[in-house]
């Protein structure tokens, strides 16, 4: 089973580069997205972004001028874009990332499992939800997987791909092989909460932002301490921003919710508050750091 042709809902932070690195790893890729300006932006985000790794590889001697030209080309591409649903209906797999709320992505499964041909494989990006859950709802269990990218999608190695007790070996194999495709390293995980990384991150992201509230370290000197301490590339607090408020709230409410007697899930007052005053990060220009463009201000 390969997988040429390849659906992303969503050109959002992760959506753009998932797109992005799918149309590198040779397949054709369908960017869905809910209105046009959204995909406006994620269409000028992948085309930045394109045109940065190229003038890297330049500048790396790894490419010519002209073979760099011809590389953004060909890439590009093999990029299309839509906001209707019927365009995702031949895609080999179609790659969910949307805003981390379930019933939104439940409600969104459901639809496409009467959208797509019976072939298409669903995967979702999710940090935190039971891909179980909509495995269901998307009537097609079998055909589902989770696929967990990093951010930026475009520069981390890593992909987690997520089976079920219902996944078909080949649909998960597949997956493995697209994840692949695109340039990752692939690790296995079962339907846990957070799959590896975001059980261990996230609730170090949560103690970060306790002992900010509490007053034990200022912000610069937490995120120092990781980065000089332990190497880390960029500290907790700056990593929350990264990720976005919104997105860190929306995975520990739920956490919180589902699993009430696990006590590395909290939620910290201040990542409450900041998410109400609209302060998501460094998307809207400050979270737990004031932000201008892509650079701490
Ligand atoms: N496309 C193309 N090129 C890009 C790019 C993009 N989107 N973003 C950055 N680059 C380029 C930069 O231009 C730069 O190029 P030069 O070397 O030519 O200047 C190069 O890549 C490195 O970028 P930076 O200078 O910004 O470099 P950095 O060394 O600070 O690395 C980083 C940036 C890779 C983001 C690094 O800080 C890092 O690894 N941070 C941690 C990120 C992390 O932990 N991610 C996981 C988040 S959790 C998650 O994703 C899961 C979840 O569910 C929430
Ligand atoms: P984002 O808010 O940047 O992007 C979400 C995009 O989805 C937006 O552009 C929005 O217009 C679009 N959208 C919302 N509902 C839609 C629908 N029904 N149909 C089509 N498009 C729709 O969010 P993000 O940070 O890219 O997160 C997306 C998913 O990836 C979430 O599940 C998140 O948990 C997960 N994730 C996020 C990160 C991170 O660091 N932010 C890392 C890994 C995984």
């Amino acid at each position: 089973m390969e997988i040429k042709k390849v659906g992303v809902v969503g050109c959002g932070l992760m959506g753009h580069g998932i797109v992005q690195v799918a149309a590198q790893g040779g397949c054709d890729v369908v960017a869905f997205e809910m209105d046009e300006g959204a995909l406006a932006k994620g269409i000028a985000r992948i085309e930045k972004s394109l045109a940065k790794l190229a003038s890297k590889n330049v500048e790396k001697g790894k490419m010519s001028e002209d073979e760099a030209q011809a590389w953004v080309a060909e890439t590009r591409g093999r990029i299309a874009s839509s906001t209707e649903k019927a365009s995702l209906a031949d895609c080999d797999l179609v790659v969910e990332a949307i805003v981390e709320n379930l019933d939104a992505k439940k409600g969104l499964f459901s639809e496409l499992g009467g959208t797509c041909k019976p072939e298409t494989i669903f995967a979702s990006n999710t940090s935190s939800f039971p891909i179980g859950e909509m495995a269901t709802a998307s009537g097609r269990p079998e055909r589902f997987v989770g696929l967990h990218f990093f951010n930026p999608v475009q520069l981390m190695r890593l992909v987690e791909v997520v089976r079920t007790d219902e996944t078909d070996a080949e649909v998960y194999d597949a997956a493995r092989a697209f994840g692949s495709a695109c340039g990752k390293t692939p690790v296995s995980c079962k339907d846990t909460p957070g799959f590896v990384v975001n059980r261990l991150l996230v609730p170090y992201m949560v103690q970060a932002i306790e002992m900010l509230d509490r007053g034990d370290a200022s912000k610069e000197d937490i995120d120092a301490a990781m980065q000089f301490g332990c190497g880390h590339p960029m500290g907790p607090l700056t990593l929350t921003d990264y990720v976005g408020l919104d997105t860190t709230l929306s995975i520990l409410e739920g956490w919180t919710e589902r699993y009430p007697d696990e006590p590395a899930f909290s939620v910290p007052a201040s990542l409450r508050s900041k998410v109400a005053e609209g302060k998501l990060g460094r998307k809207t220009g400050e979270g737990y750091y004031a932000w201008e463009g892509d650079k701490k201000s």
